[in-house]
């Protein structure tokens, strides 16, 4: 049986910068600099212009991963696309992201699987264990993962939205798992999800039970009440829940590896909130120089925050072969997971 490492990591960012001083002043939040910095950690995020889709800013995030593999796109055996934001209902943006890659045109036409996957904040690692096992099956040699995100469109940036709005961006990550014969690659994944928990974090735009699925007024016009429009949170509770799902997840990888914290050497944590992390790395006694982040400027870019940190971290050197990898990741559902890899 092969083993499956990341080959290649790729990330994109829509290029307008937006400040929490812009929220409040660009689009009226009654919000302060100060009140989201000191919750969240989160000094600006990236949002992509109007007529961009996620399937768009995924294919730079995706060329760039490719390339650093060093495999032509037509190498891909499978496309696996983490979103909570896919830039429509149906059909996924995995097969967007395919045709816009060129993978549809000409005599080397690729029509290889694509797959979404709708398990937000952990989406990544959902997408990331799949492509493992279809590497190591020997079903695919090399499988394109990718997390993106255009959320700014979804998200309510008037005062009514600002608990939800002002914590997410926009932002593309991607990363080609391949087959090698070589000691090293990912180790085990430990994935999770507690359905009671469903209603917690969600964005409710249709309810299928409804017949049609959205009202509509008199004139056979579509209404959809901002609660329903809007995605919905209870913060704490969620902030509480990712605390311990992510400790206690991260606990079971080492367990099943037979490994401590201490032989972890990079630690990427999803980045929901500076404060989540800042708490599981004291309590989990993690020095600085171990932990990545992103949230500052970026924000929660949900999917993409994984693939980004990865991408960031090992361009910019950080993240060098041999090192052992825990990513971390905790979202809506609820649902979690932790992947350990030897770099
Ligand atoms: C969202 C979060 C930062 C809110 O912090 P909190 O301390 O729980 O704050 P609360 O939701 O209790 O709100 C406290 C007050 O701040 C207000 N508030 C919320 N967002 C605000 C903002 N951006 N600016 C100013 N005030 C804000 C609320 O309206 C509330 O006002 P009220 O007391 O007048 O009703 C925090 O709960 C959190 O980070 N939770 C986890 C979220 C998360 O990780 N989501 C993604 C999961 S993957």
């Amino acid at each position: 049986m092969p083993n499956a490492y990341i080959s290649g990591t790729g990330m994109f960012v829509p290029p307008r910068v937006v400040t929490n001083d812009q929220l409040a002043k660009e689009f009226g939040m009654d919000t302060t600099h100060e009140w989201i910095v000191q919750r969240t950690g989160i000094e600006e995020r990236h949002y992509a212009d109007e007529g961009v889709g996620t399937s768009d800013i995924a294919v730079p995030a995706a060329e760039q991963a490719i390339e650093r593999a060093g495999i032509e796109k037509t190498d891909l055996d499978m496309i696996i696309f983490a979103t909570l934001s896919p830039d429509h209902c149906f059909p996924g943006s995995g097969v967007y992201l395919q045709k816009k890659l060129g993978l549809c045109d000409g005599a080397a036409a690729k029509f290889v699987p694509a797959l979404d996957v709708r398990n937000q904040c952990s989406g990544f690692l959902y997408g990331l264990s799949t492509a493992t096992a279809m590497v190591k099956s020997g079903a695919c040699k090399h499988v394109l993962v990718v997390g993106a995100e255009v959320h700014s469109h979804a998200l309510d940036l008037s005062t009514r939205g600002r608990t939800v709005g002002s914590l997410f961006g926009d932002a593309a990550g991607a990363v080609v798992v391949s087959a090698t014969d070589e000691d090293r690659g990912i180790r085990s994944w430990h994935l999770g999800a507690d359905g009671r928990y469903a209603d917690v974090l969600a964005q409710r735009i249709w309810d299928i039970k409804r017949f049609p699925f959205i009202p509509l007024d008199e004139h056979g016009v579509g209404q959809v009440q901002p609660e329903m429009m809007w995605a919905q949170m209870e913060g704490k509770l969620v902030f509480r829940n990712a605390i311990e799902r992510m400790m206690t997840v991260l606990m079971e990888a080492c367990v099943a590896n037979g490994i401590t914290g201490q032989d972890i050497d990079l630690f990427v944590f999803h980045q929901a909130n500076l404060r989540i992390n800042q708490y599981l790395q004291q309590h989990l006694g993690i020095p600085d120089e171990k932990v990545v982040h992103n949230i500052q400027k970026y924000g929660n870019t949900t999917a993409a925050t994984i693939p980004t940190l990865l991408a960031e971290a090992e361009q910019s050197g950080k993240l060098k072969r041999g090192m052992k990898v825990a990513m971390i990741a905790f979202g809506s559902g609820f649902t979690w997971g932790c992947v350990i890899a030897d770099w």
